[in-house]
């Protein structure tokens, strides 16, 4: 391969695209505040939230979804996490935390429908009302699978370089 078709595939990389098109969702106050919140025992809010980004990215290439809401969405799925002690329970935690995370997003003026049915429906089933978009299925998906690999400790070092652009930005 030559170094021209090298290059392009660094270009493009997946935590590339991450980072591009969701500079302002990463660089939020609303996300920063997640980046540390303990989340599936052995991970956190803010590894999760790239992590399922990473998958959304792989699943927006096979179903032709727009990579755009997939990274936005994902990112924006669990920023209602911030602060574990104000929920009652895991109860209270898995419905109250998709509408917080959906008022977040929609304060920042730039959520479409596509992605507000992502972010406020991917608990479903565990929340009674379905996805009502393909990206909003494929999310609730992503979540799972994200979920378990990060309890099973299936660490991803490309989630790991992503958070560590954004942690080298702060300092
Ligand atoms: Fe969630
Ligand atoms: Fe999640």
């Amino acid at each position: 391969m030559d170094q021209s078709m090298d290059m392009v595939r660094v270009k493009d990389s997946d935590c590339e695209k991450i980072e591009r098109i969701g500079r302002d969702i990463l660089d939020s106050c609303e996300f920063r505040r997640i980046i540390g919140q303990r989340h599936h025992i052995f991970s956190t809010v803010g590894y999760h939230s790239v992590h399922v980004a990473f998958m959304m990215l792989f699943f927006a290439r096979i179903f032709r979804l727009s990579e755009s809401d997939a990274v936005r969405g994902s990112l924006w799925h669990d920023v209602g996490i911030y602060d574990r002690d104000s929920f009652s329970g895991s109860r209270d935690t898995a419905h109250s935390h998709p509408i917080r995370s959906l008022e977040s997003a929609e304060k920042s003026g730039t959520i479409n429908r596509i992605q507000a049915d992502m972010i406020a429906n991917h608990m479903w089933p565990v929340t009674r009302k379905r996805p009502g978009t393909r990206e909003g299925f494929m999310i609730t998906i992503a979540d799972k699978c994200c979920a378990v690999t990060e309890f099973l400790r299936l660490h991803n070092d490309r989630v790991e370089r992503v958070l560590k652009d954004i942690a080298d930005e702060v300092d």
